[in-house]
């Protein structure tokens, strides 16, 4: 079958070496790709994700069997709905699914009706009633703008002073734009995080293998935000008795109300989850594969992808028995010096080659060819460098030493990723 991919990050690069692994696969397309991706699928550089006329036409032309929407941008403009429209097969929510996405305030809404265990929370558009809720409430306290803000809008704050001026950025200053025009305020919950991407058809489905980021940029979770700077799976905390607890109080009865609504999800749902005292309890939902969750789940998918995504679309994900390797894998994420404040591009790359022969995978991401074919960064996370292992402490020092021999200026990565967990381990030894 011919497949188109939509997008050009780290997660894209992870499904299409994944997809290209496929049986059913003929011809692998990617608008607009990456230069890793080039090295095995046909990228179409002047395309963006966000291009849905673009993409639409692009897959009509292509005759494309399948297109693969995963990113959020592109979710949200209702990319989805445009192919359908066409006719063409598509795994990936509609705009109206996707919503759980798009809109903090819709997925608290959907929880609340299917009592969910989620933070409590208020939601306003009115600046001073906001205020008055943030005196009552007082901190620690977290502060979200309801849209989409490039994982931005949310901020955990420990002062009054850091809260107030967060309700002021996102609602007075619009510092996130119209996704602040609507602001949550939570309850703040103290656990381990974990990250769920699970697989659904609209009425069934089905967890993949639970995968940690770290979105800090610095080492022990100190500095600003990232996108995330590298990722592993399996979770040790997330026992199958936390996931038998997820599937039956959070995953299945958002399912059924999105399909009650009319609105089935169809595509990869993906809980974030705070491990808490209570129980596992949900942060946010995404409408798509996680990045860099996907760089290490799908390493470690031993299924055929494709199959699995045409199930989805096909409505018989029942009938799918999803299976994971032993073992374990990790994701480091090598970024800009800068990052994630301003970063200069265009440094050269050098050292791909050895750490491939490392046995390690590299997933690009900010990544180009200049006028002269070189390689050079071009991106805030330039790439990852992945690694599977026995355990986690093996997928790790595998990833490291790939880490060690891609070289660019300045270039920029935790130490620390896995932290949590094999301080755990230490522990338990
Ligand atoms: P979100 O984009 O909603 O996942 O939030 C980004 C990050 O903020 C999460 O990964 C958490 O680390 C933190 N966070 C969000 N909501 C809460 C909460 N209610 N309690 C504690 N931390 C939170
Ligand atoms: N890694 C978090 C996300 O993809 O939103």
């Amino acid at each position: 079958m011919k497949v188109l991919i939509v997008g050009g990050g780290g997660r894209e690069h992870a499904l299409a070496w994944k997809a290209a692994q496929s049986r059913l696969i003929d011809e692998l397309h990617v608008a607009p790709g990456n230069p890793g991706i080039g090295g095995f699928a046909l990228c179409h550089r002047g395309v963006k994700a966000t291009d849905i006329e673009g993409q639409a036409a692009l897959a009509r032309k292509l005759h494309a069997d399948l297109v693969i929407v995963g990113m959020d941008d592109a979710l949200a403009l209702g990319l989805v709905d445009r192919l359908h429209d066409a006719g063409i097969k598509t795994f990936g929510p509609t705009k109206e699914a996707a919503r759980l996405e798009w809109s903090k305030g819709f997925a608290k809404e959907i929880m609340t009706k299917a009592s969910v265990p989620t933070a409590r929370y208020g939601s306003f558009t009115d600046y001073e009633t906001a205020r008055a809720h943030l005196e009552r409430e007082g901190v620690p306290i977290v502060i979200k703008a309801d849209g989409l803000a490039l994982g931005k809008g949310v901020s955990v704050c420990t002062t009054m002073a850091e809260a107030e001026a967060a309700l002021k950025a996102a609602m007075l200053d619009r510092a996130f734009g119209e996704a602040g025009a609507r602001v949550l305020i939570e309850e703040f919950m103290k656990g381990d995080e974990v990250s769920i991407l699970a697989f659904s058809d609209g009425r069934t489905i089905k967890q993949m293998v639970s995968a940690q980021d770290h979105k800090p940029v610095g080492d022990g979770d100190t500095g600003p935000n990232t996108g995330g700077m590298g990722t592993y799976a399996p979770v040790p905390a997330y026992t199958p008795e936390i996931a038998r607890t997820v599937q039956k109080h959070i995953l299945e009865p958002v399912i059924a109300a999105m399909a009650d609504r009319g609105a089935p999800f169809v595509g990869c749902l993906f809980a974030g989850l705070m491990l808490t005292a209570d129980g596992p309890k949900v942060l946010e939902f995404n409408a798509r594969f996680g990045d860099p969750e996907a760089q290490v789940v799908m390493p470690l998918l031993e299924n055929d992808l494709l199959e699995v995504l045409l199930a989805c679309v096909e409505g018989r994900l029942k009938d799918i028995h999803l299976r994971f390797r032993e073992g374990a894998a990790a994701n480091v994420v090598v970024a800009s010096p800068g990052y994630p404040g301003g970063y200069p591009k265009g440094l050269p790359i050098h050292g791909l080659d050895k750490a491939e022969k490392l046995g390690v995978r590299i997933f690009h991401a900010g990544t180009a060819l200049d006028d002269n074919g070189v390689l050079v960064t071009a991106g805030g996370r330039v790439l990852g460098v992945m690694a599977v292992g026995a355990d986690l402490r093996e997928a790790l020092s595998r990833a490291y030493a790939g880490v060690e021999a891609v070289q660019f200026e300045g270039k920029q990565y935790r130490r620390d990723i896995g932290w949590r967990s094999l301080s755990k381990l230490k522990k338990t030894y």
